[in-house]
Order: C-alpha cells, then sequence, then structure tokens
C-alpha cells in the first residue's frame, strides 16, 4: 500500500523515480509525488492528483539533473486524494515520503505549534516532528531517529534535507524498504520491483533500523544510532515478470500464466512416480510433523480463501487432524486459543499484510510454530517464520490475486501430503492427490486455450447487471466466496458468494431480474444436492450462469461444461473459469481491470 522510492547517484533522478513510481504503481494510485535536490540544496518538489501519468507531465515541464530525490505513490489514508495531500511532505528544509499510519499524529501535531500544516495528513505531522528536531547542530539522521521515537505507528520513510543534498534517511517500522545497491548509486524502494533493471543487489531493511544512503554506500544504524552490519541479498525477479508480454492487462497475463507458475510451485517438490512429495524450507521433522494435530490458518481476502479452500483437502488427508481457517483482520483482535501441538500457516502473497502479519507476531509470541505460505520472496512475513514453502508463482501485478490463489492451495495440498506421510496414511490415499497436482497445470492450459472464448462471450451477457449471487457446496463454497470477490472487486457490482445448502436460510430472497446466479457443481457425490438448490433458484426466475464438469442433464440459463480429468482438485479449475469471467465483465464495462478503484496490492496498513 503506497510506494516509495528514492535514488542518490551519478544519473539523472527525475527519471529513475518515475520510472520506479510506475513498477510500484499498483500499490497506490491517489496521488504521485517527487522531490530531487541539487548539489547546493535546491529542490524541485512536483506533486499531481491520480496516476503517475499525470505526474510525467509536470516532471516534462520540470526536467532537471539533479542526481538525488525521493518519490511517493499515494493510497490514501488519511485525507483525501489531492495534490495538496500528495507526497513528498516539506517541512522547512525536511521532505519526506511515508508509507503505514502515524496513530498519535493528532497529539503530535498539538504539539507542533510552529508549523502552518498544509494538508490533512499523518505524515505531514512527522515531517514538521522531524524539522522541530533538526537544528543546526542536529544531523538529519539524529532528527529523524529522535523523531521517531515519539511515534506510535507504523512507517517505512525516505527524508532528504535542503542541508545536507548528499544523503537520504531511510527507517522501517511495520512497512517494507529496500535498499538497492550499485556502483556509485544507491536506489531505494518498498517493493523489489522498482530495482530490476538498475540491481539485483540488495539489503533488506528490519524493523526499527535506519540507514543513511550515499551515493557510495549505506550506513546502517539501530534507533539509537549504533551502526549495525548489512547483509546484501540477491533479488530474483527478472524483467519479463514484471512486463505485460503482449497481454491488455497483467490480470489476464497472470491468469494465463498459471499452468507455468503452478509449474514452478510443484517443481522438484512432487514426485508423481514414486508417489511422495518434499518440501524443503518447513524446518519441522517427521516426528515433529507427525505430532501435528490441529492446523490454523490465516490470511485475508483471496489467501483467506485459499486458505479455507486448502483445509477441506487437509481435512480429507489426514483424519483426525482438526483445522481452523481464520481472516487475520479478525483474528488479531479475538481471544482465540491455539490446542497444543498446533502448526499456524500463515498465507500472503505479498508477505506484508498486517493483519497477517500482525497475528503471525501473536502466535509466535505463544510459541507455536509457524510455516509461511507466502510468494514475495524476502517479504516480511517470509522472514518471520518459523519455516515456510514459497510458491514461485511470480510478481503479482494487477491488484485482484489470481496465480497466487492456484499456488497456495497447490502448497498446502502438498503439506497436507506430506503431514500425511509422516503420519504413515497410505499411499493410496494420498497418491491420488499427487496425481491431480501433477495433472493440474495441464487442466488449467486447457481451460485456459479451449474456454477463454466462450467465457469472454457469456461474460459479455452478465456484464448489464449491478448483483449477483456465487454459490457452491462443499470445496466450492470457498471457490463461490473467491469468485464473488473477484468479480466485485473488479467489476464494481455487488457479488456474494454463499454456500448453496444456506441459500434457503436467506439469501435466495435476492433472487429477481436484477440478479443473476453463478452455481458451481461438480459431478460427485454432491451433484444433486447442487441440482436441488439451482431448481430452487431457477423456481424463482433465477438468471443462472452453471459452470460445472458434469455433461448430466442440468436446466440453466447458461452452462459451461468444462472437460477435465480432475476429481479432487477440479474447484481450481473452475476457480480460473471465474477469474477470466470476472476479467471478460470488467473489460466489459470499461473498467481499469489493473488499479482498481479504492484498492491498492498489498495492504500494509490496518
Ligand atoms: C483480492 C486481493 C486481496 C488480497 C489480500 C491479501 O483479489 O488481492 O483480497 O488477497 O489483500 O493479500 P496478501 O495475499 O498479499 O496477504
Amino acid at each position: 500500500m503506497c510506494g516509495i522510492v528514492g535514488y542518490i547517484g551519478e544519473r539523472d533522478a527525475q527519471g529513475i523515480l518515475t520510472s520506479g513510481l510506475r513498477r510500484l504503481e499498483y500499490r497506490g494510485y491517489d496521488s504521485a509525488g517527487i522531490v530531487t535536490i541539487d548539489s547546493s540544496g535546491q529542490t524541485t518538489l512536483l506533486r499531481e492528483k491520480g496516476k503517475v501519468s499525470e505526474l510525467d507531465k509536470l516532471v516534462l515541464s520540470h526536467e532537471n539533473h539533479d542526481k538525488v530525490g525521493i518519490g511517493h505513490t499515494r493510497w490514501a489514508t488519511h485525507g483525501e486524494p489531492s495534490e495538496i495531500n500528495a507526497h513528498p511532505h516539506q517541512a522547512g528544509d525536511i521532505y519526506l515520503v511515508h508509507n503505514g499510519i502515524i496513530e498519535n499524529y493528532k497529539e503530535l501535531k498539538a504539539e507542533l505549534k510552529d508549523h502552518n500544516f498544509v494538508s490533512e495528513t499523518d505524515s505531514e505531522v512527522l515531517a514538521a516532528m522531524i524539522d522541530s528536531l533538526y537544528d543546526k547542530d542536529t544531523s538529519l539522521v539524529d532528527a529523524v531517529t529522535q523523531a521517531l521515537k515519539l511515534v506510535i505507528g507504523t512507517y517505512g520513510i525516505a527524508v532528504i534535507s535542503s542541508r545536507e543534498p548528499e544523503i537520504v534517511v531511510v527507517a522501517r517500522s511495520g512497512s517494507p524498504l529496500i535498499i538497492g545497491v550499485n556502483d556509485n548509486e544507491t536506489l531505494i524502494a518498498s517493493d523489489a520491483c522498482a530495482l530490476i533493471g538498475h540491481t539485483d543487489k540488495a539489503i533488506y531493511l528490519n524493523d526499527n533500523e535506519v540507514a543513511i544512503c550515499k551515493k557510495d554506500g549505506v550506513d546502517l544504524r539501530d534507533m539509537s544510532a549504533q551502526p549495525i552490519s548489512s547483509k546484501v541479498e540477491t533479488i530474483e525477479i527478472d524483467m519479463q515478470a514484471i512486463q505485460k508480454q503482449g497481454y491488455d492487462h497483467f490480470l489476464l497475463k497472470e491468469i494465463s500464466e498459471q499452468p507455468q507458475t503452478l509449474r514452478a510451485t510443484l517443481s522438484g517438490r512432487i514426485n508423481e512416480r514414486a508417489k511422495d512429495v518434499r518440501l524443503d524450507g518447513l524446518n519441522l521433522s517427521t516426528k515433529e510433523l507427525k505430532s501435528i494435530e490441529h492446523i490454523t490458518i490465516i490470511g485475508c481476502g483471496t489467501a483467506y480463501y485459499a486458505g479455507l479452500l486448502s483445509s477441506y483437502y487437509l481435512e480429507q488427508l489426514v483424519d483426525g487432524l482438526t483445522i481452523d481457517v481464520a481472516a487475520a483482520s479478525e483474528l488479531r483482535y479475538r481471544s482465540f486459543h491455539l490446542p497444543k501441538n498446533t502448526i499456524a500457516l500463515v498465507v500472503s502473497q505479498s508477505g506484508e499484510t498486517a493483519d497477517t502479519l500482525a497475528c503471525l507476531r501473536e502466535i509466535k509470541r505463544r510459541d507455536v510454530k509457524t510455516i509461511g505460505i507466502i510468494n514475495t520472496v524476502g517479504s516480511t512475513i517470509a522472514r518471520e517464520v518459523d519455516g515456510g514453502i514459497y510458491v514461485h508463482a511470480g510478481p503479482e501485478i494487477s491488484v485482484a490475486s489470481t496465480k497466487a490463489f492456484t499456488s497456495q492451495v497447490a502448497a498446502i495440498t502438498m503439506l497436507g501430503i506430506q503431514i500425511a506421510q509422516a503420519k504413515g496414511v497410505g499411499i493410496k490415499e494420498t497418491s491420488k492427490y499427487i496425481d491431480e497436482l501433477a495433472k493440474l497445470p495441464d487442466e488449467i492450459d486447457n481451460v485456459i486455450k479451449n474456454y477463454k472464448e466462450k467465457i469472454a462471450e457469456i461474460a459479455k451477457k452478465y456484464a448489464k447487471y449491478e448483483h449477483s449471487l456465487y454459490f457452491g457446496r462443499d470445496t466450492l463454497f470457498p471457490v463461490a466466496l473467491e469468485g464473488a470477490l473477484k468479480l466485485k472487486e473488479i467489476s464494481y457490482t455487488q457479488a456474494e458468494g454463499y454456500a448453496a445448502g444456506e441459500l434457503k436460510h436467506g439469501p435466495i430472497a435476492l433472487v429477481d431480474d436484477n440478479f443473476f446466479e453463478v452455481a458451481l457443481l461438480l459431478d460427485n457425490w454432491l451433484f444433486d444436492k447442487g441440482l436441488s438448490a439451482l431448481s430452487e433458484v431457477n423456481a424463482r426466475g433465477g438468471h443462472v450462469f452453471v459452470i460445472t464438469n458434469s455433461t448430466k442433464d442440468i436446466d440453466a440459463e447458461e452452462i459451461l461444461r468444462i472437460d477435465t480429468k480432475l476429481d479432487i482438485l477440479a474447484p481450481i479449475v473452475i476457480n480460473v473459469v471465474q477469474q477470466l469471467f470476472a476479467y471478460y465483465v470488467a473489460v466489459a464495462r470499461g473498467n481499469d481491470v489493473d488499479q482498481p478503484r479504492n484498492l491498492a496490492k498489498s495492504v500494509t496498513v490496518e
């Protein structure tokens, strides 16, 4: 949420900052701004409401050759999207960009009587606080650390001063920051994507660390200004992964690349011939795996639904295992109990979601083993869990999460197989899952190649509706929830997900000509039950679109019958159909599918 960039080196800063902001735009796109500084301390501050393309126009008319600067793309928390609320914020000689939330900003603001506040943001308060402590005998880094000691909240910040134009000071607590190191230049970003093409060497800042970035290196300190050593790591993202590669939208690219990204999730981990799963990095011995009695799964949004779907597989795979799945935003404030021999699965694409991170820390405090199911390598959650499975789906640029869901479910299913193996579950049981996981990439490929056009056609028909109701039973219930989430976030229409058996308990009252329904049906032992729910909706004049793997008789307004060899994992394939459906509805409605309104990727604030 929000993006930060910074640069200090020998190249012109403006172009590097704005191209970095374009890469980070998916983190927030309400407004954008940059400030650059020349060697004499002269600054150029440029800010604009809206997307980075608006800022680009302003930069064109204020081009300079400054070699130092910081920039920001905003997702509004305090104060509406506007130029005045856009970062960088200025206070005296200080310019600051900030991600996160300063919770005690009102109290701090009340003390800063000398500063004339122009914005409604908490970030300007932090800039003013630094400025108030920045007297002629104080260095920028000391003023920053002193101010941060007064702050309650979360932050990733980059600060420059017209008095010390040869440095950029950065600090973090709860909001990611990465420092890219290169010959004669240092780059700063809140997300590794902005560094690709400049350097693959980076220092991941930890909480409560502050760094003085210079052209020729980085001086890392703790909050008491004591030097600490830094670890330079390699960023493993290639340029292609963050480009559209000919697709109209990142969303379509990310849906379409699922066969490959899923292969990357499975690669080296399942052995179809030996009917075996081996996950490295769990940091759990076979004895520990065997002793697991309870699994708690946490995540938000799509990651939560991936956890929910996976829980059905885990309980089918391991008899007697108890599982609960919680939305991290809820769990963090509940007085929850974790039984003995619990492990916690922490599911997150970005590895930065604030609520998920807070739950992880609380669970760790209780000495419960935590396993990350994470996509973004080097992210905060990935660094704090006891062990984990990187899902290796590659960068997800489109705000709506798609390929991460598929890989998360596959990763947790593999973990379930490994636990089952450790507990002595027979090969006959586990091999069904292994065989289906192995087939899954090709089955998704088949759906994308052979049904995409038909799905687009059906989507056009339903694009006119403002309301919809998704329903499915058993494993298709979490899939219905995810389908509805995908549609609502990119089409801006109301979409409800329900367990098919719950329709009669309320939601069936919604059925009328203003609604359409998406009924998910699998040709399994619950088929007839699903059919009953469908007939009840049909009987009330429903406009039902059925997605099924069945060839049996079904009565509905529209039916998409997918031909798949899968049984247990067919819901994952059905979800891909839903992803495409949501995409084509949003396109038909003329929406910005990659950067839907009011949203941003990676929710690093509460
Ligand atoms: C939905 C979506 C969000 C995220 C949620 C969790 O398409 O993108 O619901 O799934 O914000 O994000 P991560 O997985 O990064 O923790």
